[in-house]
């Protein structure tokens, strides 16, 4: 049995794949290494990866049906599938919200369908965001809430992925999880989150953009706790529990802590040792003030459990940082 997991080149998708192939599972990885952040970054996890024998790695991008056809039609082994490949980023979606449409929701519906010709595909767990909760200002976030004022294009993609997957869910009875995951961070990270430019920035003394002058607020959770949570999903497909009922369930990953961004900064200071020159900036389209995990359900049903406060999770983050660029 084996495990695709799509966007193994990524910062989440690179824990997951190394997590189960830590603990003996065959693991075929996807991903284009498409240049949104610096693709040697990605060459450098999959690096990693490959010291693995369990591991095989295949280039292609998901919304690319004949590629995805001919891989899951030469591994029928696969039985789970973590669809974790996507265009990330708010900020991004604003230039190019084509990129968007492609990865998130064409390469939604073919990874949906390259499951259902797998023999043995027993689950599909998928990526959603936290972004889908848009501009509500009920807090924290829960999944029964409305999600149907997206505020950006990016939020609008991870929205309609979880309709498609509600959709085959019904028509297909292919079980499927989908986790709206709350600003992950941790070593391996991305460059293009707030932890890595601001350590980024404060290491090599330049200035730091501050949006809505610090007053934002994140549930920053840390990359082994999503990992944890990622994995207790993998294993509780949903149950079919018949017509009435669709084999799809949605949760929450977040810390269930929402921290202040100034807060987050000093702590980023200190790990790096040094102050930050902040540049106040206005509101960024399409960002949101706050956000906060309700994740009463994730611990329910799947026991998770975050336990890394950012504490913690920053010092490891700005560790790894100075250890792989070496200063
Ligand atoms: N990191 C977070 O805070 C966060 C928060 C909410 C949701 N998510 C979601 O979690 C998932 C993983 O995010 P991440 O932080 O690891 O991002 P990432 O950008 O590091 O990883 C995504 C990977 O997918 C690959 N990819 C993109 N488009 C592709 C395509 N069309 N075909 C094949 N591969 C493609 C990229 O090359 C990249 O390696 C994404 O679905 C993202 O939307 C992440």
């Amino acid at each position: 049995m084996a495990v695709i997991v799509t966007g193994a080149a990524g910062f989440i998708g690179f824990h997951v794949a190394a997590a189960l192939l830590n603990r003996g599972e065959a693991v075929i990885g996807v991903d284009n290494l498409n240049a949104y952040y610096d693709p040697a970054l990605k060459e450098a996890r999959l690096a990693y990866l490959r010291r693995f024998a369990g591991f095989r790695f295949h280039r292609i991008d998901v919304a690319d049906k004949a590629a995805m056809f001919a891989l899951v039609d030469a591994s029928p082994e696969v039985d789970r599938v973590i669809h974790l490949a996507a265009q990330a980023g708010v900020r991004y979606s604003l230039e190019d919200p084509w990129a968007y449409v492609d990865a998130n929701v064409h390469g939604q519906l073919t990874v949906m369908e390259a499951c259902l010709r797998l023999p043995a595909c027993r689950h599909l767990v998928y990526a959603s965001s936290s972004s889908v909760y848009g501009g509500n200002t009920k807090l924290p976030f829960a999944v029964a809430d409305a999600v149907d004022r997206p505020i950006s294009i990016y939020a609008a993609t991870k929205r309609a992925a979880e309709l498609f997957a509600e959709t085959y869910a019904h028509l297909h009875r292919l079980p499927m999880t989908g986790l709206r995951f709350f600003s992950v961070y941790g070593p391996w990270g991305r460059p293009d989150m707030a932890a890595y430019i601001f350590t980024d920035a404060i290491l090599h003394d330049r200035p730091i953009e501050v949006f809505n002058a610090g007053d934002m607020r994140r549930d920053f959770t840390y990359i082994d706790d999503i990992v944890a949570g990622v994995l207790a999903a993998l294993e509780r497909p949903p149950a079919d529990a018949g017509p009435e009922d669709r084999p799809h369930r949605i949760y929450n990953l977040g810390n269930h802590t929402s921290e202040d961004l100034n807060r987050f900064i000093r702590l980023i200071e200190t790990a790096c040792g040094r102050s930050a020159r902040r540049i106040p900036k206005g509101m960024q389209p399409g960002d949101v003030r706050a956000t906060y995990a309700d994740i009463d359900s994730a611990q329910r049903d799947l026991g998770f459990q975050p336990s890394t406060p950012i504490d913690t999770g920053i010092a490891r983050f700005v560790a790894w940082y100075r250890d792989y660029h070496d200063m």
